[in-house]
């Protein structure tokens, strides 16, 4: 199989293709990436000999023209991800997440090729810390942010052109990731660097705010499985009952790292913060048979941690550009 992997020097799309270089030899796998801030050749490093990585964008119509005419399936990991960004700047949100996804969806249509979409819960918008009930493929979507108003955008578009064309499509929406090769700017991998960087930890608010976690190699085994065995035109939800605070995810985080779990600072809140996400991932479990294998997250933190202490040359050129954003900002 030929696979176009868009956005594959990112965080989870240069996991997904080291995964599917390692445990697929038959693939053949093509990135496509813009290589933005948040992605690097780097992050393929490991796995250079054995893709073909093409600097370019999405929302180049003739290029990914012709890259989606060489290839058998397309999983599409590129947009622009980060809430703080879009809320500062959202018009390149529009650009990639939006007319990046319409692009293409023009020539898989065009060519009849298998894509999957992959996609976030944040198109749900939040829930109330009491919520009895999660996310499911049938919860409206009411996105809070520019950069989860453009995701849900996108996921309407695959939607839209299941149906009126045929495009023979799957959309995942998983729950917050973490692991290797995250950018320094979200959450976890801020507050690592942070502590190796003789920072203080930075929590927006009281850190109240719930996430449910999930490693992204769980997320990346999901999407290889809807990607073999989705049914067309459906929207799986992927998530490892991973639900935490911000608060207790810092304490953890500042106690695996040998620091008082005390030692942070609170920092001005994200506007319009969503309060909590939570995923019922009850479909993927019974009727593709996934589970996630890292179901303990002190664990995986611990490992995460382990990871930024052996690769700070792949995050420390970044660090200092990403907290010079967030003191303007006053996070
Ligand atoms: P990321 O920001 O780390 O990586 C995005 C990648 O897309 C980068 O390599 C970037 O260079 C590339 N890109 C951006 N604009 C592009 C363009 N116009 N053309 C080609 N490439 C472009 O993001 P991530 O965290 O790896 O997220 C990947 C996907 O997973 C996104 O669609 C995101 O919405 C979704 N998702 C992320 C999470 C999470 O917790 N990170 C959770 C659920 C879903
Ligand atoms: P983030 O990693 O940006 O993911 P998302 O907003 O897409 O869920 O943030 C995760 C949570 O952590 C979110 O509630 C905001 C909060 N946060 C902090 O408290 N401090 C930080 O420095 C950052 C970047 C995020």
């Amino acid at each position: 199989m030929r696979l176009l992997v868009t956005g594959g020097a990112g965080f989870i799309g240069a996991n997904f293709v080291h995964a599917a270089v390692r445990e697929h030899p038959d693939v053949h796998v093509t990135v496509l990436d813009a290589l933005t801030y948040a992605g690097s050749a780097e992050s393929l490093a490991p796995v250079a000999d054995d893709v073909r990585l093409i600097h370019g964008d999405i929302s180049d119509a003739e290029l990914v023209e012709k890259l989606v005419a060489e290839s058998d399936a397309v999983a599409h990991f590129a947009a622009e991800t980060h809430v703080d960004n879009s809320l500062a700047d959202p018009e390149a949100f529009l650009r990639t997440n939006v007319i990046g996804t319409f692009t293409l969806l023009e020539s898989v249509r065009r060519h009849g090729i298998r894509l999957h979409h992959v996609s976030t819960d944040e198109v749900y918008g939040d829930l109330a810390l009491e919520d009895p009930v999660r996310f499911t493929e049938s919860t409206p979507y009411n996105p809070s942010s520019p950069y989860s108003a453009t995701k849900a955008a996108s996921d309407m578009l695959v939607r839209s052109w299941v149906r009126s064309y045929g495009v023979r499509a799957t959309i995942s929406n998983c729950s917050n990731n973490y692991g290797p090769y995250q950018h320094v700017e979200k959450f976890i991998p801020r507050q690592i660097t942070n502590v190796l960087t003789g920072r203080r930890p930075k929590l927006y608010g009281a850190g109240a705010n719930v996430r449910d976690w999930i490693h992204v190699t769980d997320h990346n085994r999901a999407v290889w499985r809807i990607l073999s065995d989705g049914e067309l035109g459906r929207t799986y939800l992927i998530g490892a009952d991973g639900e935490r605070d911000n608060l207790t995810v810092m304490r953890t985080l500042l106690r695996l790292m040998d620091r008082d779990p005390n030692d942070f600072e609170h920092v001005t809140d994200r506007a319009g913060h969503d309060l909590r996400y939570a995923i019922d991932p009850s479909v993927l479990r019974d009727e593709l048979g996934w589970a996630p294998r890292h179901d303990d997250f002190e664990s995986g933190l611990a490992e995460t941690i382990e990871w930024y202490r052996d690769n700070e040359s792949w995050w420390r050129p970044l660090k200092d550009a990403s907290e010079a954003m967030y003191a303007e900002r006053n996070q």
